[in-house]
């Protein structure tokens, strides 16, 4: 048994310590919203926050993020900033297919978490390794910038 913190709560999983944590969390613990894009660490379909900060779960062996924070986008609105984040992405109604937007908003969450003013070049390197076959990148780059003004 693995014990994995996610979201504020222990959760034991009995899976191979080798599993990528993107399975444990869509499989074992039914919590979908983080998505399958590549399996690579190319999309950031799969981005979920270690300790605060972006990372892919779809290559993150469970073993190794034993005795971290794990958070989801699941309960990404609990802070203050996922928030603004996710009301700043209605506002704008950011999303098109969908598929890509949880790994962005947590990528968007975890920048304002570090910068609270970003500047374009800021957004671009930081959501750079999020890609979007819809083309939202516009969007996404005006929603953060609505979060920041919301949380200044
Ligand atoms: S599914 Fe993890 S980065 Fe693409
Ligand atoms: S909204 Fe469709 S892939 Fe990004």
């Amino acid at each position: 048994m693995i014990t994995l913190n996610v979201n504020g709560q222990p959760h034991q999983v009995d899976v191979a310590p080798d599993t990528p944590l993107l399975w444990v969390l869509r499989d074992t613990l039914q919590m979908t919203g983080t998505k399958y894009g590549c399996g690579q660490a190319l999309c950031g379909a799969c981005t979920v926050h270690l300790d605060g900060a972006p990372a892919r779960a779809c290559t993150l062996p469970v073993s190794a993020v034993v005795g971290r924070k794990i958070t989801t986008i699941e309960a990404v609105d609990r802070q203050r900033v996922g928030k603004a984040v996710q009301d700043a992405w209605r506002k704008l109604d950011v999303v098109q297919c969908g598929y890509c937007q949880s790994g962005q908003i947590m990528s968007a969450v975890a920048l304002l978490s570090e910068k609270r003013k970003p500047t374009d070049a800021d957004i671009d390197k930081a959501m750079a390794g999020n890609l979007c076959r819809c083309a939202t990148y516009v969007r996404v780059r005006a929603a953060i910038h609505e979060a920041a003004k919301a949380l200044a």
